[in-house]
């Protein structure tokens, strides 16, 4: 998606060819928990006080929602975030829509709570959200006794009507999707009876995790979740470890780089979220997992990461959620590795902030790399990276991807459409620069 327009100017990342990263880094908060801290912690009775917060657009997004439903959230301050909680029938009609701008997420699962809610709501978001296929959640919260209204795309914006009745359902996910399970587990929050989710391949559970955490009933079994409307949530503590999706930028930069290593600082390492440290160990990467701990319910690690020669694979089906986020920068340690890598089974990436089978394949084929879209996958050739200039269509990962891709090019290399890097990597540009990575943003006038 294009975001940039004659009058905006378009943020670019030129990034030189060659170097190494080295150091130390902590990369900031992980962007799904962060925005199931404020969700939860203002559905709690009592103050919730996180720390690690992401300041990312996306989840800033979420915050600014709950303060326009009168929920008193002090922060962020370096990471810091104090919610008082309202308690599951506290929060109050907003004054206005609800913008959520870029993100999925926010969108995804407030449908869900505001579902349970006795007001109504609307929620519209930027012009890539607003593509983005809604009714994967809009369905089964109808079938639950939600009233929604989407565009006849089953895009946003959404009304969701208050003072619904809402009935538990069992929902058999015909996509792997960790937005749609919770979306149905916080509108099962306000259900009555039990509502369960099967999913058909694991997805990330952190809204499983803090809900058990702050003391709500949640039964596990297998790939089904369940839990039953009634009970109440208590505000907690919740230390948010680094984002392992923004970490990937760094594991596939130092792997790629000859000469790098890179110490990774407090990554989260929940089991749902590991695909891409699996993925790239079987293209050879040296990857070290140390100081293995556990924080508020979240597993977390030190990563130490050093260059190793890659190589082609094929990418195991049942490690595809569990590095969703990841593959664009992926395909970066793919176009770099000896011989083919081939991912299939990954059709959701067509429906991210932009698609991403399409947007990766144009850039790579762009910079020389010879990548063939499929419909649900894309096979690439290692090869040599040339230098040129590719758009992320505003597609925050994108635009981080092809930074990475820089290390090993031939020359600079220039992305267009970077702004979006804010919703879940403030500050990448500086980080990256004091890793090692050659790269500058400048302001340009489109057009
Ligand atoms: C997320 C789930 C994933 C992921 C997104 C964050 C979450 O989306 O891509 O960035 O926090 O639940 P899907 O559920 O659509 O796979």
């Amino acid at each position: 998606m294009t975001t940039s327009t004659a009058d905006t100017p378009d943020l670019r990342f030129r990034v030189m060819a060659g170097g190494q990263l080295a150091g130390r880094l902590r990369v900031p908060g992980d962007k799904s928990i962060s925005h199931r801290s404020v969700m939860l912690g203002s559905l709690a009775a009592g103050h919730t006080e996180v720390s690690g917060f992401l300041e990312g657009e996306d989840s800033l997004a979420t915050l600014a929602a709950f303060r326009a439903m009168g929920v008193q959230i002090s922060g962020p301050d370096a990471g810091k975030v104090h919610i008082k909680g309202v308690g599951l029938h506290g929060l109050q009609a907003p004054a206005a829509a609800l913008n959520l701008g870029n993100s999925g997420t926010s969108m995804r699962l407030m449908s869900g709570l505001l579902a349970g809610q006795a007001f109504s709501t609307t929620l519209t978001g930027d012009v890539s959200l607003s593509s983005r296929p809604m009714q994967r959640v809009v369905g089964p919260l109808t079938t639950m006794g939600a009233q929604i209204e989407a565009s006849t795309a089953g895009t946003a914006p959404l009304v969701i009507h208050g003072a619904a009745t809402l009935i538990g359902i069992d929902y058999d996910m015909p996509v792997a999707s960790a937005q749609v399970k919770s979306c149905l587990l916080l509108a099962g929050l306000y259900a009555r009876g039990q509502t369960c989710v099967s999913e058909p391949a694991t997805t990330r559970d952190h809204t499983e995790r803090m809900l058990a955490g702050m003391g709500y009933p949640v039964q596990r079994s297998g790939n089904r979740v369940c839990i039953e409307g009634g009970h109440s949530l208590r505000g907690i503590a919740i230390d948010i470890p680094a984002d392992i999706s923004s970490a990937a930028f760094f594991l596939v930069g130092a792997s790629l780089a000859p000469g790098s290593e890179l110490l990774l600082a407090h990554v989260g390492m929940n089991p749902t979220r590991t695909g891409i440290i699996d993925i790239l160990r079987r293209m050879g990467a040296d990857i070290h997992v140390m100081n293995e701990r556990d924080v508020g319910g979240e597993p977390v690690a030190d990563l130490r990461v050093q260059s190793a020669p890659l190589h082609g694979i094929d990418i195991p089906p049942q490690l595809v959620p569990l590095a969703i986020d990841e593959f664009p920068v992926i395909f970066i340690a793919a176009a770099c590795a000896q011989g083919r890598t081939v991912l299939s089974g990954a059709g959701e990436l067509r429906v991210k902030e932009s698609d991403r089978i399409q947007v990766m394949a144009d850039g790579l084929q762009t910079l020389g790399i010879a990548a063939q879209p499929t419909p649900d996958g894309l096979i690439i050739d290692g090869g040599v990276i040339g230098g040129g200039r590719v758009d992320s269509h505003g597609d925050h990962r994108i635009a981080m991807a092809f930074s990475i891709a820089a290390l090993r090019a031939q020359g600079e290399i220039e992305i267009s459409n970077c702004a979006n890097v804010n919703t879940s990597f403030p500050g990448f540009v500086e980080l990256a620069s004091q890793a090692g990575l050659k790269i500058t943003a400048t302001r340009e006038q489109v057009g």
